[in-house]
């Protein structure tokens, strides 16, 4: 096994050890910022926000199903988590994203800090309200995917960017895994499409929202 692959291992056995509290919110999460006033304010407007789900056929009924999807995920979080910390922990390209920009090696305690607002995201996205308070995280969010913000909460010593095409690659992964997690509670199949369409629909939306600070002055 080559010591990357041994620091893969390692890294994953250390994160399905850790649970969040049932109770999480901002004093569980270090560098959680949802609900900050003094964030920067999100440069898309919240008519822009109600074009965009317009254009993504995002209606009150994907609301109402990501509410429900809410319900379904709550007691499944870190079974997720598991699985996404599983793909990214199996892959050196998406790891590569979370390791000591000194060594290479991967930073457990900066992908154990990220995953505790995984978690919290996931409840997030489904009972989001799209007001300015979560728009202007969005923005937060994208910051933090990109080199004008990452690793500055969590003061990581990591590299310093993350690529573009793979953040609209995750979209698929980071909504097909999660289908199974939505038929697990005995809903009937049609419900179970519509809360991963809803499901889908909120991801790539926030992905959106996310590039911002990735494509060029006036061309968002
Ligand atoms: C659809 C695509 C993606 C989703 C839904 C997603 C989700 C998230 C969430 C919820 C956070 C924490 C936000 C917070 O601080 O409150 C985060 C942070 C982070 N994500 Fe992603 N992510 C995506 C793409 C990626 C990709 C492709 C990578 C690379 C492997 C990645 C690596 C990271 C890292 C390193 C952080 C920590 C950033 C920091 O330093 O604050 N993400 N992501």
């Amino acid at each position: 096994m080559s010591v990357l692959k041994a620091g893969i291992a390692a890294t994953a056995i250390t994160l399905n050890a850790i649970a969040l509290p049932a109770s999480a919110g901002a004093e569980e999460a270090p560098g959680y910022r949802y609900g900050s006033t003094d964030l920067p304010r999100s440069p898309v407007t919240l008519s822009d926000l109600d074009l965009l789900k317009k254009t993504l056929l995002f209606t009150e009924d994907d609301v109402t199903h990501l509410r429900l999807a809410g319900e379904v995920l709550s007691d499944q979080i870190e079974a997720v988590l598991d699985v996404w910390y599983g793909f990214v922990g199996a892959n050196p390209h998406l790891i590569y994203y979370f390791t000591n920009k000194a060594d290479g090696s991967p930073n457990t305690e900066y992908l154990a800090r990220v995953r505790q607002r995984f978690a919290l995201w996931i409840r997030d996205t489904t009972a989001a309200n799209y007001d300015q308070v979560w728009l202007d995280y969005q923005h937060e969010i994208g910051r933090r995917h990109h080199r004008i913000g990452k690793n500055e909460v969590d003061a990581a010593p990591s590299v310093d960017h993350i690529h573009f095409r793979y953040l609209v690659a995750f979209i698929y992964p980071i909504s097909a895994t999660v289908k199974p997690f939505l038929a697990n509670k005995g809903h009937a199949p049609e419900t179970v499409e519509k809360m991963y369409a809803a499901w889908t629909k909120a991801v790539i939306l926030q992905t959106i929202l996310w590039s911002h600070p990735y494509i060029r002055e006036g061309d968002f």
